[in-house]
């Protein structure tokens, strides 16, 4: 049998619930009568995505897309590719990525850019978590959440394995 790996909370409900709010309000502010297009970033962000689209009392839609790194474990290859794509058109929408977590950026910075060649008329990144101390490449995060160390995170969507996406609250998991 393989033993269970720890988990340490970092960041209880409350707290998440908090920080969901306000990047709503902010949201809402700047996006109300502009019907944004979110798109979310699965599979780690669908939790984050369901409880941010509830706080938003205004006509907008959604989409996933999905990224591979080709990487293993923990680390991220840095070699990207789309492999489920978008259903809605992004040309001329005012689009709003939704990210679980920033971690080295290379996702993230792939994604902007692939959209951007898809001529929105607006795109901005929402991210929950942003792990700056990992960073390789430059990522603006227009409404960030928390800043967090450089552990690696499950919980709230994120994975370990696939594993842990389930739960309510964050935890580090450790080595
Ligand atoms: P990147 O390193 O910024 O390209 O992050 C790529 C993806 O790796 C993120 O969108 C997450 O899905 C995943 N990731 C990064 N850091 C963590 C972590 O601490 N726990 C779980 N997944 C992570
Ligand atoms: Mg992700």
């Amino acid at each position: 049998m393989s033993s269970q790996p720890k988990l340490h909370i970092l960041l209880t409900r409350q707290q998440i619930e908090d920080t969901v709010s306000k990047l709503a309000a902010k949201v809402s502010d700047d996006y109300r009568d502009k019907h944004p297009l979110l798109i979310g970033v699965l599979k780690g962000s669908f939790m984050f995505m369901a409880d941010l689209i509830r706080r938003l009392d205004f006509p907008l839609e959604i989409d996933f897309i999905r990224l591979s790194s080709y990487g293993t474990g923990r680390e991220s290859s840095g070699k990207i590719k789309v492999v489920q794509s978008l259903g809605i058109e992004v040309k001329n929408r005012d689009v709003l990525v939704v990210e679980d977590i920033v971690d080295t950026g290379l996702t993230t910075a792939f994604l902007l850019s692939y959209l951007l060649k898809k001529k929105p008329a607006s795109l901005k990144l929402c991210a929950l978590s942003d792990k700056p101390s990992r960073r390789q490449i430059p990522v603006t995060i227009d409404y960030p959440g928390f800043t967090v160390p450089d552990k690696f995170l499950v919980g709230y969507g994120l994975d370990w394995d696939e594993k842990f996406r389930n739960l309510a609250e964050i935890y580090i998991l450790e080595d």
